[in-house]
């Protein structure tokens, strides 16, 4: 079978790996790929918002399963045109890729639906916002409708910083499009679990836990990242939490799914906010996580192959999944300077260095005059599977001593507690 990945990051990488040990996958392709994929796979250089080349891409080389990574193309509706032309993707439509795409939208759905989540108000204007704001407690959040790449969330602790965010948001138009509308939400407290799920928009199987590091400093300090390491199981997931899981969100999940006629076939991410017992959600991603999507490909013992293909035609319930009981772990080498600006071009050196059990996931490397140089404010994912937390951060920070380049930041305390 021939597959085609859309991306170029950690995510799209790990995922490569994890086709490349299916005993039904001959060829790998990837739109844009990276140079880790290209060990894998053939990389096709063009944008994952070029729909049209990625359609004629599909049908000159006749590819069997398109495979999305990032949220961008899914928005664009790349599922929807794929399916109209008779080829298989695994990745929800357009439709269903809106419960990412609109903050506003996954709030009503939520709402509909009865799926626990902070109490809401969806504004479209600065004076309508400010006389909502009253109706809130501080502090506050306020959360841009579209896709703002994680920039879209501020949480405001009195009135002053709540007005000059909805001002920034709603009159300046900090983010663009992404800040037409406004959600305005009640400030939740509890610890912050996420739960990717494989559905079809009929079944839908929940995948190991992964716990994400997202401040950019040790002990979750500073400003947030993409994330700057995971470790699975999420040791923080509590065990008792199935059953709620399953009742309070997953089954008004797809209850919801039917009832508003939305198409998903892919990875429904949850973002959850857990006290007392219960969860209520934070956010809907429709896409693998990434890093998270790094931990958990390396303790996938099923072939990826076959279940993609099922989500992708609506088998799912035929599907049963294995993982190995084993810990995994990613540390995230980063740029100096990120999540601001930082330096692109400088020499990776000592990849080939690290030990076999070591696995590499490139996230934002490019190859230049035969050197692997970074491209991106998250380079390189250091990841490895063991017995013990402890082996396995020994394991992952050892090889990040073998590996350097100019400015390499990554957290010390990844799976620490
Ligand atoms: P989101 O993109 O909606 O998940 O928001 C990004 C981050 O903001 C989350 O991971 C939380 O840490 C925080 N956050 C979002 N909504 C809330 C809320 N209602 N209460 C507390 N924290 C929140
Ligand atoms: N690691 C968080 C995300 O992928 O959105």
């Amino acid at each position: 079978m021939k597959v085609l990945i859309i991306g170029s990051g950690g995510r799209e990488h790990a995922i490569c790996y994890a086709l490349s040990k299916s005993s039904k996958v001959t060829e790998i392709h990837a739109i844009p790929g990276n140079p880790g994929i290209a060990k894998l796979g053939t990389c096709h250089n063009a944008s994952v918002e070029d729909l049209e080349y990625i359609l004629k891409f599909v049908e000159e080389h006749n590819i069997d399963l398109t495979v999305v990574g990032p949220e961008v193309p899914l928005c664009m509706g790349l599922a929807d045109l794929l399916e109209a032309n008779g080829h298989k993707v695994f990745g929800p439509c357009k439709a269903a890729a809106t419960l990412e795409g609109s903050k506003a939208f996954s709030k009503d759905f939520m709402k509909r639906h009865n799926i626990p989540t902070a109490a809401y108000a969806n504004v479209d204007n600065y004076e309508d916002a400010v006389k909502t704001l009253k109706e809130f407690s501080y502090p506050v959040v306020i959360k841009a409708d579209g896709l703002a790449a994680g920039k879209g969330v501020v949480i405001c602790e009195d009135e002053d910083v709540a007005i000059k965010t909805l001002k920034e948001f709603l009159i300046d138009g900090a983010l663009s499009g992404a800040g037409k509308t406004v959600v305005l939400e009640e400030f939740l407290t509890g610890f912050e679990c996420s739960l990717l799920c494989f559905t079809d928009s009929e079944t839908i199987i929940p995948m190991v836990t992964a716990k994400d590091h997202k401040q950019i400093f040790d002990g979750n300090l500073g400003p947030n990242t993409g994330g700057m390491g995971t470790i699975s199981p999420n040791p923080f997931m509590p065990d008792n939490m199935d059953d709620v899981l399953k009742n309070e969100i997953l089954d008004p999940f797809m209850k919801g799914l039917k009832e508003d006629n939305l198409d998903f076939r892919g990875v429904i991410f949850i973002g959850l906010m857990i006290e007392n017992g219960h969860a209520k959600v934070l956010e809907f991603n429709v896409r693998f996580g990434d890093p998270e999507t790094q931990v958990i490909m390396l303790r996938l013992k099923s072939d990826i192959y076959d279940i993609m293909y099922a989500t992708a035609t609506k088998s799912l319930k035929d599907i049963n999944i294995s993982w190995s009981d084993e810990v995994a772990g990613c540390v995230v080498l980063a740029s100096k300077g990120y999540p601001g600006s930082y330096p692109k071009g400088l020499e990776i050196i000592g990849l080939d260095d690290v030990d076999s059990d070591i696995i590499v996931f490139h996230a934002g490397t490019k190859e230049v005059d035969s050197k692997i140089v970074t491209n991106g404010g998250r380079v390189l994912n250091v990841c490895t599977t063991g017995n013990s937390l402890e082996e396995v951060r020994n394991k992952i920070y050892n090889a990040i001593e073998k590996i350097d380049f100019d400015g390499k930041y990554c957290r010390k305390d990844i799976g620490l507690r």
